[in-house]
């Protein structure tokens, strides 16, 4: 049964209308009227207001739908009460070519109805970035915006058809979690009916559990750090694209990592490249990147500040200074490979040869982006880890479940970590984390 129409200020009864407009086979779209196919049809087109021009006999109102926008030219007359941007309207009309319409083609249109008004829109010319992100939910209905989601709607399609290409798995690890993995440091903490629990800083000990009975397993979920600082890279809710192999050392797993990023952002640049173009990105730049990307080791990284003069003691983790200066020139991402060990996780295996030194990598964007991954081979000997869980401050006995993957069965393994939002930020060229998601959490914002 159709929904009942809700009350409505129009003339026209919304529901005379409404078994055309909800039926999705005979919706016609902006982006099939701007070429000669239709010209000279009559249409009826669905859409909102974007911007509205008055002229003496005229008015011009460019609609916007999901695929684009189109001018469609009224005569005055026929317009009974202000026509205000951001309005839902269907507008009827026949479509015809002029150079001087964007996209070549306009609607001269023999009725327009509006769906559901609209009060005056509170998004003009002059607004800051603040009084944007208050009206979020409005913002997102904008250009910049709606590019860059489309944009990442496509990355994730390249990293999904990469992982089914390659046999992984996609599995649901949990987001409400009795165990800290990144440190405690972040945590959200939240009363679980009494009991303490946390939301999931990252489903990796999970995937861990999954690689038993299914060896190469991959999920996609938020991941949620209570970070203390305000940065252009931190979100408090993010994107969290992990991935863990059985039978997989460290060398493989970074072969994983750069064939994956490439198949994500090809498809970005493939099925994308207008909004790239849009937001500033050439798609080209996309298609030169190819594995193997570029390895440098922790010590070179040493020596490489020292050369630039930037301070960084040996032994001490990267800062994204440090990490813009290494990729500033860069064109393609590279990877930082081992680092010392009392910077990384407990999870993080030991090289036998430097015991200092834990094999784990990050995978930093060029343009002086930085880190977008984080990812390396496991520690799978039970006395280690037990160590390392000790040695963070950690309980070994809220990790018992995890410890049990060392008694039973353990294997060599890797997995990886990758910020859909950071992946996103550098392939559209955004100064800012914020852009990159429709509702960005931050450290002073929950609304909307
Ligand atoms: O480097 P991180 O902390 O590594 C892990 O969580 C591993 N357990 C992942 C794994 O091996 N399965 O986080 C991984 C990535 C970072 O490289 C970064 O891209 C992103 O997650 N990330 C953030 N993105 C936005 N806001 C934050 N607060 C982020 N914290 C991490
Ligand atoms: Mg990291």
């Amino acid at each position: 049964m159709p929904r009942k129409p809700s009350a409505h200020k129009e003339e026209k009864p919304i529901s005379s209308i409404s078994s055309i407009r909800l039926d999705e086979g005979k919706r016609i779209f902006i982006r099939d009227l701007l070429n000669e196919k239709n010209e000279g049809k009559q249409v009826s087109l669905l859409g909102w207001v974007w911007r509205k021009r008055e002229h003496s006999n005229d008015i011009f109102v460019v609609v916007r739908d999901s695929t684009g926008v189109m001018q469609a030219v009224i005569p005055s007359k026929l317009v009974k009460k202000p026509i205000y941007i951001e309005a839902s309207v269907e507008i009827t009309g026949v479509v015809t070519k002029d150079e001087r319409a964007p996209g070549g083609f306009e609607i001269r249109a023999s009725g327009i109805s509006i769906i559901g008004d609209s009060e005056k829109y509170p998004i003009s010319k002059d607004f800051s970035e603040e009084f944007l992100l208050d009206v979020r939910h409005l913002w997102n209905r904008s250009t910049k915006i709606k590019n860059i989601m489309l944009v990442r709607e496509k990355v994730l399609a390249g990293a999904r058809d990469w992982f089914a290409s390659q046999e992984w798995h996609e599995v649901n690890p949990p987001i409400l979690t009795g165990s800290a993995v990144e440190g405690g440091a972040t945590l959200f903490e939240l009363d679980y009916h009494g009991k303490t629990a946390y939301l999931s800083q990252s489903a990796q000990l999970y995937l861990e559990t999954l690689i038993f009975p299914l060896e190469k397993v991959w999920s996609l979920t938020p991941s949620f750090r209570a970070e203390k600082s305000r940065t252009n890279r931190h979100l408090m809710e993010f994107w969290h694209l992990e991935g863990e192999v059985a039978w997989l050392d460290f060398e493989g797993i970074l072969k994983a990592e750069e064939q994956l990023l490439t198949a994500m952002v090809h498809r970005a640049a493939e099925a994308a490249p207008k909004e790239l173009a849009a937001l500033g990105r050439d798609p080209e730049d996309l298609f030169r990147i190819k594995p193997p990307f570029k390895r440098v080791h922790y010590d070179e990284v040493v020596k490489i500040m020292k050369k630039s003069g930037i301070e960084m003691e040996a032994g001490e983790d990267l800062s994204s200074e440090h990490e813009k200066q290494l990729t500033a020139k860069e064109k393609a991402p590279i990877f930082v490979v081992e680092y010392p060990k009392k910077v990384k996780p407990f999870y993080t295996k030991i090289d036998q040869n430097r015991p200092d030194f834990v094999l784990s990598a990050d995978m930093l964007a060029p343009e002086g982006y930085g880190e977008i991954s984080t990812g390396g081979q496991r520690e799978d000997d039970l006395d280690a880890i037990i160590t390392r869980i000790k040695a963070e401050g950690f309980n070994p006995k809220a990790y018992e479940w995890y410890l049990d993957l060392r008694r039973y069965g353990s294997v060599p393994h890797s997995g990886f970590g990758l910020g859909i939002d950071r992946l996103v930020k550098w392939i559209t060229k955004r100064e800012t984390i914020l852009d990159t998601l429709p509702y960005p959490r931050t450290l002073s914002r929950i609304y909307p």
